[in-house]
């Protein structure tokens, strides 16, 4: 059943929002010394700003090297902090793929110091928050807030899981240079999806082949991913997902808020913003 209230399905540890059933404090602290190789790639976001996508991209990179079959984006890289009972991923063979919602402050040290590499992915937060909103709708689980106002108000005050998007993002952003990082946004993934993979591949110095890349960029549209059972969260089973109410794979879009926001809205959540983030240099693609 639906929670009627954040702490029904979430509980705060160390200042952040984690989801109640699927995580405990003695996890979050085992993290701290979880044992990190070079050849590690740590996908990190605040909620709803391309963590799929990333991790199609990421999997489809990797694909030549992972002998096993093509399994689904959240196998091939799963969530660092939901280690699930009975899996292993010390156990795991390298390249290893994680996927992660944690502040930077709660990472595995070894990751502060630069072992390994992380990719920080952010999209404009007026499209990330109609993304949540929806993706609340969805989920069986999550509270469901009677309007959009209301979500914005939780939303902007970090009562959500994951808590607030300004802190996440400020924190990445502001300690990046503890990390082996690549910092990348969302809308330019939209604009250019090519040079957003070619950029990946840089960053983790794989030198593919022109037709390699062009088979990636064609697995990683996201009408391709929509149908792609091993990308498209469809697996989910009914209790956990109301597949009637929408899909994982929305719109995927830059400027889609512009459809849930009013106009005073918007002159309210650019207000919080512009004062949150003042110290910031970030520039952020609103529309197209
Ligand atoms: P929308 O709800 O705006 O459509 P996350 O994976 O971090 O939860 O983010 C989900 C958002 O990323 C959804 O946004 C989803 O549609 C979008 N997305 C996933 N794959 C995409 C792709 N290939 N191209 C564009 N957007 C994509």
């Amino acid at each position: 059943t639906a929670a009627q209230s954040l702490d029904d399905y979430t509980f705060e540890y160390k200042g952040f929002n984690f989801p109640k059933d699927e995580i405990t404090p003695e996890c979050i602290d085992s993290l701290e010394d979880f044992e990190i190789r070079d050849s590690d790639v740590f996908i990190v976001t605040y909620p709803k700003s391309g963590t799929v996508w990333t991790q199609q991209i990421l999997t489809l990179i990797y694909a030549e090297e992972d002998a096993a079959e093509f399994k689904t984006t959240y196998e091939r890289a799963p969530w660092l902090e939901f280690q699930e009972k009975g899996q292993d991923y010390n156990a795991r063979p390298s390249p290893r793929l994680f996927a992660s919602h944690l502040p930077y402050y709660l990472v595995p040290k070894a990751l502060r110091n630069k072992k390994a590499k992380v990719i920080y992915i952010v999209r404009n937060p007026k499209d990330a928050m109609v993304s949540y909103f929806h993706f609340h709708n969805i989920m069986v689980k999550m509270e469901k807030t009677k309007d959009f106002s209301s979500f914005m108000d939780k939303y902007v005050n970090g009562k959500v899981m994951c808590s607030s998007w300004f802190d996440h993002i400020k924190g990445w952003y502001s300690h990046s240079d503890q990390f082996e990082m690549l910092f990348m946004t969302y809308e330019e993934m939209i604009k250019d999806l090519r040079a957003a993979v070619l950029k990946i591949c840089t960053f983790l110095g794989k030198r593919l082949e022109d037709s390699a890349v062009d088979k990636i960029v064609k697995q990683a549209t996201f009408k391709n991913m929509k149908n792609d059972p091993r990308a498209n969260y469809e697996f989910l089973p009914e209790d956990v997902m109301h597949k009637d109410r929408g899909r994982f794979l929305r719109k995927g879009t830059i400027g889609d808020w512009k459809n849930t926001f009013t106009v005073a809205q918007s002159e309210f959540f650019d207000k919080v913003f512009q004062q949150k983030m003042k110290d910031l240099p970030l520039k952020f693609i609103w529309d197209i």
